[in-house]
């Protein structure tokens, strides 16, 4: 596991964006593996900037996305196909339908979530996974609990991440409780990690990963697991390591 420590945010999300380019520089139609949440937007605007620099070039580029919640429709200003579309996708020259997100609104969550899982197989797997970490240690939506579930699955959100999500609703009682997720084996499939954290919000999930014991109550501690994982990290998330 590599950690790297910057000054703030900005910082974190310039090299994580300089990763993922240079991982689409070295494979023009790379797989990536997008999260939503409100750490990677400074990595999104970077990527923009390189896009619209011509620096970097999308056409190829195929993309899961870890998650999205389920029963809100999929253009609901809070969906995580609305996300992407808004902070990446509509501005950079992905072609739209090499984008996925995984269906909340299945009439099946467990074929859906098969179909992601093969979907991502037969794309040969992700080169590149990038997380966020919820205050919990959870990725994606990995909440704590008694195991890893390997694969790609519909979850119940643990209360302190409805919490944490209710600030983009108008009340706790429209946040989703439930949601599709890639699973803990999904992830740990993917050739690189690129975890990002930044905040003091996030200072003892990043100490529990790290140091912890390697336990499914913090679901990011499996990461040191991973032979390529890098945590980029600002001050205040690295601020109890
Ligand atoms: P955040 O969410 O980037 O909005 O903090 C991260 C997460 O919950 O995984």
């Amino acid at each position: 596991m590599q950690i790297h420590v910057f000054e703030n945010a900005a910082q974190v999300g310039q090299a994580a964006a300089t990763l993922i380019a240079a991982q689409v520089l070295s494979k023009p139609n790379a797989v990536l593996g997008l999260a939503t949440g409100s750490t990677p937007i400074p990595a999104y605007q970077e990527l923009i900037r390189l896009c619209k620099a011509g620096v970097v070039d999308f056409s190829q580029v195929r993309s899961y996305n870890l998650d999205e919640y389920c029963n809100i429709p999929e253009d609901h200003e809070q969906s995580y196909r609305t996300f992407m579309n808004v902070n990446l996708f509509n501005h950079i020259n992905i072609d739209i339908a090499n984008t996925h997100v995984p269906n909340g609104n299945a009439a099946d969550a467990e074929a859906e979530s098969a179909a992601y899982d093969a979907a991502i197989a037969a794309a040969g797997g992700i080169d590149v996974q990038v997380l966020g970490i919820g205050r919990n240690g959870h990725i994606g939506f990995n909440e704590p609990g008694d195991s890893f579930i390997y694969g790609c699955h519909q979850v119940t959100l643990a209360q302190s991440t409805i919490e944490a999500n209710r600030r983009f609703f108008e009340s706790e009682a429209d946040v989703p409780r439930q949601a599709i997720s890639l699973g803990i084996g999904s992830i740990m499939n993917a050739r690189k990690v690129l975890l990002l954290a930044t905040g003091a919000d996030k200072a003892q999930a990043i100490r529990d990963s790290v140091h912890g014991d390697i336990n499914p109550q913090v679901q990011a501690s499996i990461l040191r697991n991973h032979p390529d994982v890098i945590f980029l990290l600002d001050k205040a998330a690295a601020g109890l390591l």
